[in-house]
């Protein structure tokens, strides 16, 4: 990286605190004929297995401590009427807890007290599967995701998609107001309508919490696909999207939920859930539509550079929210250097603006 250039974060370890999604529960079932894996990810840079065991998804560092293959490219078999991970090389079997349970070179020795693998908390919610690389602080949530379970609304999970970006400018281009009338003239919006109010930006529960009411005017200009009307934004910590949007059409509730997840600094992995009110739409149509909107993004965002937040970035009032996004970052960062009380302070310490 030039010189000229210094990136916002410096400390990246606050990141593992957090839960990230990894992959749908649909492309864990299907990487594996097994349906239960395994199956390699990434995050945060670093290799991770899958695995289900028993009905429990467990997440682990994909490298055998014998000679260091890699456990996602094994299999799950029955050892003593339980599923264990069974290594590709030379056949050492892990249990859901990652210790070694067998070395079949050698069954009847004793298995050395080295013999696991580190695990890290894993859960499947959503559709998807999440994983936390340090649980010390344990003062972290699974993302929010508005009316999952709400009778009468429909949901779709949809496949996780790569960009080579970082999930910080991911998260900001979803959040971002003043692109709309620029890369999405015509799909998203009425490029007549580029400026627009600031917001207030509240902190609560780990969440950054905004509102926008785009103009009504634009409405009749825009395809009826496009989901446009009053949006309320509850953005948990570090990067989810829960997009709340009052549709004009008929005051109906559409809700886009979206979140990056870091694979490494260069490149993020992104999630989708569409919840909505039932209509007659067939789920493509949604699905198509959003597809459009993010390929309009997509080349724009890849071209930022350095990948990374820069700090030398110039900002203007109406960069509100990212101001206000980059800033709770930074503390978060800090904080999580000054251990778990500074972290939860800042990460639950409620913010509120007057209104
Ligand atoms: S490398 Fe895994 S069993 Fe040898
Ligand atoms: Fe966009």
């Amino acid at each position: 990286m030039s010189a000229q250039w210094k990136p916002l974060i410096e400390h990246q370890g606050y990141l593992r605190h957090f839960w990230h999604p990894v992959c749908t529960l649909s492309e864990f079932e299907r990487a594996n004929a097994s349906g239960h894996g395994p199956m390699s990810v990434k995050l945060l840079g670093e290799q991770l297995v899958l695995a289900r065991l028993d009905g429990q998804m467990v997440a682990a560092d994909d490298r055998c401590v014998h000679r260091s293959a890699r456990l996602s490219l094994g299999s799950v078999c029955k050892h003593e009427g339980k599923d264990t991970l069974q290594c590709p090389y030379h056949g050492w079997r892990y249990d859901e807890t990652g210790e070694v349970k067998l070395i079949p070179a050698c069954p009847d020795r004793p298995i050395p007290a080295r013999a696991k693998i580190s695990k890290y908390d894993c859960e499947v919610r959503y559709g998807i599967v999440w994983v936390r690389l340090d649980s010390s602080f344990n003062c972290t949530e699974i993302p929010y995701l508005g009316d999952w379970d709400t009778p009468g609304m429909k949901v779709i999970v949809a496949d996780s998609y790569l960009w080579e970006t970082s999930a910080e400018r991911r998260w900001e281009n979803f959040t971002d107001f003043s692109h709309f009338a620029f890369v999405h003239p015509g799909t998203l919006y009425d490029p007549f309508f580029a400026t627009h109010p600031t917001v207030n930006v509240d902190r609560t529960n780990g969440e950054l919490r905004f509102q926008l009411a785009p103009p009504r005017e634009m409405y009749k200009n825009l395809p009826e696909e496009a989901p446009m009307g009053d949006f309320t934004y509850r953005c948990s910590m570090p990067y989810t999207v829960n997009l709340e949007i009052k549709l004009w059409k008929d005051d109906s509730k559409f809700i886009l939920w979206t979140t990056a997840s870091p694979v490494d600094e260069k490149t993020c992995r992104n999630f989708m859930v569409i919840v909505r009110t039932e209509d007659n739409q067939p789920d493509h149509v949604h699905l198509a539509f959003q597809k459009l909107v993010l390929e309009e993004d997509r080349p724009v965002i890849q071209s930022q550079w350095p990948i990374e937040l820069d700090s030398s970035e110039l900002s203007v009032s109406t960069d509100k929210i990212s101001i206000q996004y980059r800033k709770w970052h930074r503390e978060l960062s800090q904080a999580a250097l000054g251990g778990y009380e500074e972290f939860k302070a800042s990460l639950l310490t409620e913010v509120i603006e007057e209104h």
